[in-house]
């Protein structure tokens, strides 16, 4: 029994967008996630830290949604910004249960238990987004998501799981970190840092939480290990 997380898989296996064009890493990167993936026994889970897939609705990411499907073990996916196939939670649950992608679930708003973990998550907020204009709103509630899922967690150890590093050279998100201090998280895992932005992360700890950087070209698209 294994807890393992990964971010930014990028599939496009219906949509013609591959990542490979990107070369280095990302050259057959659909074969090096799936001997990454090879691990996965049928009593972990699988944490996915967003930017699952480019598809632009459900369908489009119907054949990524199988791909990680095929593999043992409960997934739970956390939303990035290019996951422009997010839908409603009900949506998202009918059309995964009509596929029959049982393992899927969504990490949105709530929380699942791993032994005496807590897995929680949302999206976040990264400086990115402001330079598009500071949207309060869409802010405001990613604020109230995180705390909606880490409030679900009760009192065991909570890990939290974001798309966007809450911290990151010349950027912090004051606002999320003091939650995750709020509600004593010691440990948060993020993705979307890509490339040369890999050398900008924060890896380790920092006033009392452990950040770790999961985006899978940063992870060799190998998903890594968190607990037994
Ligand atoms: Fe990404
Ligand atoms: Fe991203």
């Amino acid at each position: 029994m294994a807890l393992y997380a990964i971010g930014d898989t990028h599939l496009s296996l219906t949509v013609d967008k591959p990542m490979d064009i990107f070369g280095g890493k990302w050259e057959g990167y659909v074969d090096k996630l799936r001997q990454g993936l090879s691990v996965l026994q049928p009593e972990d889970t699988l944490v996915l830290c967003g930017d699952i897939s480019w598809g632009m609705s459900l369908e489009q990411a119907e054949a990524d949604f199988a791909f990680l499907d095929s593999f043992p073990g409960r997934k739970l996916i956390v939303k990035g910004n290019h996951d422009y196939w997010w839908n409603t939670a009900a949506k998202m649950e009918r059309f995964w249960a009509e596929k029959g992608f049982d393992s899927l679930h969504i990490l949105h708003n709530n929380c699942y238990f791993y032994g005496n973990y807590a897995l929680c998550g949302t999206r976040g907020w990264f400086y990115e987004e402001d330079a598009a204009g500071h949207n309060e709103k869409v802010f405001n509630r990613e604020l109230i998501r995180l705390e909606a899922s880490l409030k679900a967690a009760g009192e065991g150890e909570k890990l939290c799981f974001l798309h966007y590093p809450p911290r990151y050279q010349g950027y912090v998100c004051p606002e999320i970190i003091t939650l995750l201090g709020q509600y004593g998280v010691k440990k948060c895992y993020y993705g979307h840092l890509h490339g040369a932005s890999h050398r900008l992360a924060i890896e380790g700890d920092w006033s009392g939480i452990a950040y770790h950087l999961v985006a899978a070209d940063y992870l060799q698209f190998r998903p890594v290990q968190i607990a037994e």
